[in-house]
């Protein structure tokens, strides 16, 4: 088994990804199911958030309590589904920073083009909580990982929805550093690089571009 991998299979998440795996449902209803499980996610994944405790007065006494240390953690959201992902993790992080990374296939290598990256500055210091709805090959997600890396960012997790075995395969063989949190692994890959059930495509279903 791969030692980075999370099964987050929480009742009401694994719930939601049932309505959002059958096909009826909607596309206003999805987008919300999608932003709902992204929350519940980005609670599982800041679990170990490091704290340090401040100095604070409440209306009865100085004290001291816990607070998230250390520079702000930054949500990479890969485009176009990861946007998708992004008002549902912020609802749990909202002073978090956002960055974007846009990638295609090229059609003759199949490999992966970045065609846009922004990101904030000081990657080297802050987590990153990289997310895309589909875990499918692999490849995207494993370029996205390279491109966040060489801003100097050492502590990467990635979230996602769903996963095949084969993209969790090639995204731990690639870098086995990144912890990788899904509610559910599906049993494959079709001819076409679908998840099998899974959702179909993730994209158009979120932007009922089909
Ligand atoms: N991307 C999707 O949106 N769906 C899949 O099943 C695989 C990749």
């Amino acid at each position: 088994m791969t030692p980075n991998l999370h099964i987050v299979e929480h009742p009401l998440i694994l719930h939601k990804l049932t309505l959002m795996r059958d096909k009826e449902t909607s596309t206003s209803k999805f987008r919300a199911l999608l932003e709902e499980i992204a929350m519940l996610m980005g609670y599982e994944v800041t679990r170990d958030l490091p704290t340090e405790m401040v100095e604070i007065e409440t209306p009865l006494a100085r004290t001291r309590a816990p607070m998230v240390a250390g520079k702000k953690v930054v949500v990479v959201s890969v485009l176009r589904a990861g946007t998708g992902m992004l008002d549902g993790i912020l609802k749990v992080l909202p002073a978090a920073r956002v960055g974007h990374i846009g990638l295609y296939r090229d059609p003759k290598t199949l490999q992966p083009i970045e065609y846009y990256f922004k990101v904030p500055a000081q990657m080297d210091t802050r987590q990153v909580i990289l997310v895309d709805p589909m875990l499918a090959t692999g490849n995207s997600i494993v370029a996205a990982v390279t491109r966040i890396k060489q801003t100097g960012a050492k502590h990467i997790k990635f979230v996602c929805l769903l996963a095949a075995p084969e993209g969790i395969r090639t995204l731990s063989a690639a870098h086995p550093d990144v912890a990788i949190y899904t509610p559910a692994v599906d049993e494959r890959l079709d001819d076409h690089g679908y998840i099998v059930p899974g959702l179909g495509d993730a994209g158009d279903r979120l932007f009922g571009t089909k």
